[in-house]
């Protein structure tokens, strides 16, 4: 049977608009296919729940790794993220939804789809941060939720968030496949995918910044992502976290990033990309447009 997959991630259902486009979703394309969702559906389970669960009655396969949203624990019964990260798992397994690496397809045409954990690193904190300067930013993070809504006091003294969600994605960088390897994570591996092509040479004299005081780079990722990636092997690699859609091959890896975003996002007329999935996959090859 040919392989299909799919990706979409950022599908921010408090946003009623997104959840009820997302219901509403189904081709018949889909019935054979995977879709890979890479983080940020919803803090709430509920809705979590819901989502994934419509995914799995339209799609034959579906994959998820939370995102930082996800890992909120405002208005949340748990109250630490790790905590909540693992209900995540829970009940993702309880649903059939993979978090774990499955190998789908069968033959020539089987592909291993592989969930990578992951979080970022911010400037000072360690030099597989993505930082890159922009002037005006705001360094207090006001804006960024995740300083408030995150909590992490039941990490083991000197263990960041980075070194605990890539631990777990030890062994399944370390073993070997035997057949093609898609790799997902929600953040970014490197610091060249925030930006479009061109932009750091071009950019701020045809691009509106519509939130000169945030800086994205200082909670994009970290490269420690780039080397499990590369251990992995992978032909392919899906992200999500940034609100801009990628497609760029670099160092023999495609990174993809097609995200559904915030309904006012979508209306800015720099907005690239569809209101669907994204097909990534098809009979053991990439199947995505031109690089931008
Ligand atoms: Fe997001
Ligand atoms: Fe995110």
């Amino acid at each position: 049977m040919p392989v299909k997959v799919y990706t979409m991630s950022d599908l921010h259902v408090d946003y009623h608009g997104n959840m009820q486009h997302l219901l509403n979703l189904n081709h018949p394309d889909y019935a054979d296919a995977a879709l890979i969702v890479s983080g940020d559906c919803s803090d709430n389970l509920d809705k979590l729940t819901q989502l994934l669960r419509h995914f799995k009655t339209i799609f034959a396969e579906v994959f998820f790794v939370p995102g930082n949203h996800e890992l909120w624990v405002r208005d949340s019964k748990h109250a630490h993220s790790i905590d909540k990260f693992e209900s995540i798992l829970r009940l993702c397994q309880n649903l059939g939804v993979h978090t774990q690496p499955v190998k789908i397809g069968s033959g020539e045409h089987s592909v291993w789809i592989v969930p990578l954990f992951s979080w970022y690193t911010k400037p000072g904190e360690g030099d597989d941060n993505l930082f890159e300067h922009k002037d005006g930013n705001d360094i207090t993070e006001e804006i960024w939720s995740d300083n408030r809504f995150c909590r992490w006091d039941t990490l083991a003294s000197g263990q960041s968030v980075v070194d605990y969600f890539l631990a777990l994605n030890t062994q399944h960088v370390e073993r070997q496949y035997d057949a093609p390897v898609i790799s997902f994570s929600h953040f970014l591996p490197l610091k060249e995918l925030s930006f479009a092509i061109g932009f750091l040479d071009n950019g701020p004299k045809h691009f509106i910044d519509p939130l000169p005081e945030f800086n994205f780079t200082r909670v994009a990722g970290t490269s420690r992502l780039a080397a499990q990636i590369k251990q992995a092997g992978s032909v392919m690699h899906i992200h999500g976290h940034q609100h801009r859609n990628r497609h760029r091959d670099i160092d023999g890896i495609t990174h993809i990033s097609h995200c559904l975003g915030y309904p006012k996002e979508r209306q800015n007329p720099h907005w690239r990309g569809t209101n669907l999935p994204k097909q990534v996959w098809h009979d053991g090859k990439i199947d995505v447009e031109q690089p931008f």
